[in-house]
């Protein structure tokens, strides 16, 4: 049916850092949302490469993540033809608004923020202004398109909270300039933990690779750290407090499969965890094996990914021209 509504489509945009192949809890927690939303959404994602160099970056390897990253975004179902898909530091419109509102951004508003105190604690010998500043980096990203929704998994529910103030703020002392956006966390796959150390999240960047599955990780390898997943001495597959492995196992099938968690303690009522792993380890490797076989077709054409590369960019920067001259002007600058 036509739709003859005239509502103008609400717009959705997101980033993800190319530092590393993205792991199961990237997956889930954003990149398959952002899949999801192209039918409803008028969407813009990104490969957050300045958010990277926050941290100490090889540059051959990073050059090379971020194409990854891109093409992955790719082979993981984001069509170039319906979503924008770019490379921030290919619009330089996001370093320009990042240092424009980091002169609305506070000290203590920065200090308060988890991810820079994990960080910093994390690479204590390079905690650099960037590191610290890296939330108006991030609004910027997002304030620039406009966007209503921000698609991402709960750890970046902070950062988007500090968006819509830094969003609110600016409209209250110039006019309304800014979209005040919403986060857009869904319930399945929001969290999901490492298989080693189950309260903490799974973290590419953990140092025991059996902690994460990442999205390049072949069937043999996923079933093998499924299998090796901490869980308890309960033997029983069922959700309850304190039983924080199975929990999250239980919680990575149920995204999978679509399945309860009463049909998942059905499923498995009488049988050990060793099936159940199992089980969840395969229907991950299923869920992987169509984007893995994109992935190589799209790595083998750096000029193609290049292209794209290239609209992407030229598109969004004329998006973000708009958003960053309005902001000039309102700011005082002769433009
Ligand atoms: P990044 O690159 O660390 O992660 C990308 C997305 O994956 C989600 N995520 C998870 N979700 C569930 N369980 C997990 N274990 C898990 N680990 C990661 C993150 O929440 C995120 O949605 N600062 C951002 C990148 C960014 C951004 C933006 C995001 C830069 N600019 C503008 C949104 C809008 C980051 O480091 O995500």
């Amino acid at each position: 049916m036509e739709n003859t509504v005239c509502e103008p489509q609400k717009r959705a945009l997101s980033c993800i850092q190319p530092t590393g192949i993205p792991t199961l809890g990237n997956y889930l927690g954003a990149l398959r949302n952002w899949v999801a939303m192209q039918d409803e959404f008028e969407c813009f994602y990104a490969v957050a490469d300045l958010h990277a160099v926050t941290v100490k970056q090889e540059p051959a390897k990073l050059r090379q993540q971020i194409y990854e990253m891109f093409a992955l975004l790719i082979a993981i179902g984001l069509d170039p033809e319906k979503s924008l898909l770019f490379v921030q530091s290919q619009v330089p419109q996001h370093a320009q608004l990042s240092w424009l509102l980091s002169c609305q951004t506070q000290f203590g508003e920065l200090s308060r923020m988890t991810q820079f105190k994990d960080k910093s604690a994390k690479h204590a010998d390079n905690i650099n202004a960037g590191l610290f500043t890296y939330p108006a980096l991030m609004a910027a990203d997002i304030l620039l398109y406009q966007p209503d929704y921000v698609p991402v998994g709960e750890d970046q529910k902070q950062h988007c909270e500090l968006t819509r103030d830094l969003a609110l703020r600016f409209n209250n002392r110039y006019s309304p300039t800014f979209t005040v956006p919403e986060p857009y966390i869904m319930k399945t796959g929001a969290r999901v933990r490492s298989l080693q150390e189950p309260t903490k999240k799974m973290s590419k960047s953990d140092e025991n690779q059996n902690a994460f599955i990442s999205l390049k990780d072949d069937k043999d390898t996923i079933i093998r750290k499924f299998r090796r997943a901490v869980t308890d001495s309960d033997a029983k597959v069922c959700y309850a407090p304190g039983k924080d492995g199975v929990n999250n196992l239980m919680e990575i099938y149920s995204a999978i499969t679509g399945k309860t968690n009463e049909q998942i303690e059905a499923e498995f009522d009488g049988k050990g965890y060793g099936d159940f792993k199992t089980a969840v380890g395969e229907a991950v490797a299923a869920e992987l094996a169509p984007i893995q076989e994109r992935f190589a077709t799209l790595m083998g054409d750096k000029a193609q990914l290049e292209a794209l590369m290239k609209t992407g960019a030229e598109h969004a920067s004329y998006v973000a021209n708009k958003t960053l001259k309005k902001v000039m002007k309102k700011m005082g600058f002769v433009i």
